[in-house]
């Protein structure tokens, strides 16, 4: 059974090793970079960690009983709280397409709504289909707007959004 734990300073490991893996599996789904991330210290593990348990931002864990299998987080535009942003979407290669995905967005979502945010938004790579596959099944559309993807200048990343 599926569960989500929010992230805080007392899994921050849990964090490291689940974001870690994401960006090694799947590069080009972000705009970090395994390179970049795999060079912090556990300090700045410990201080994201912490980051992620604020009044505007929330971050969740999944857990396939003691195992992390996937990773979601949310935070609010910073001049324009209406406006929330998915980030970090991630599920492991093992456990796709058994709904841990769509349990994360749920959360994110419900948590969105709870701060009163009208719009939930998301930036999906040109190359990343079995994503944008993803969101557009749980209901976020193509807004038009796209932006440079910065690791790859072969890539764009789509804008997608999602009415609260
Ligand atoms: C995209 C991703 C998060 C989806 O997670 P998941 O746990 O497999 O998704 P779920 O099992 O919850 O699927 C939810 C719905 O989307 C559909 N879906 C999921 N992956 C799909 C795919 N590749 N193609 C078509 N539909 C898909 C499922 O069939 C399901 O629909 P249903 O409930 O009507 O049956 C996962 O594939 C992943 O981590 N990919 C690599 C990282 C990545 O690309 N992150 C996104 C960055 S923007």
């Amino acid at each position: 059974m599926l569960i989500l734990h929010p992230i805080t300073p007392a899994n921050w490991q849990t964090f490291k090793t689940i974001r870690l893996r994401a960006l090694q599996d799947t590069p080009t789904a972000f705009g970090s970079t395994y390179a970049k991330e795999s060079q912090l210290t556990d300090a700045d593990w410990q201080s994201r960690a912490a980051q992620w348990t604020s009044p505007r931002s929330i971050a969740y864990l999944a857990h396939d009983a003691d195992l992390p299998v996937g990773i979601a987080a949310c935070f609010l535009h910073e001049d324009n709280p209406a406006k929330a942003h998915l980030i970090s979407m991630w599920v492991a290669p093992t456990h796709r397409q058994q709904g841990a995905g769509r349990l994360l967005v749920t959360a994110i979502i419900d948590w969105a709504r709870s701060k009163n945010a009208q719009t939930l938004f998301l930036m999906c790579t040109s190359n990343n289909t079995p994503a944008r596959k993803f969101y557009e099944r749980l209901g976020f559309t193509r807004t038009g707007r796209t932006e440079p993807y910065p690791n790859d200048p072969a890539l764009i990343e789509h804008e997608m959004a999602f009415k609260l």
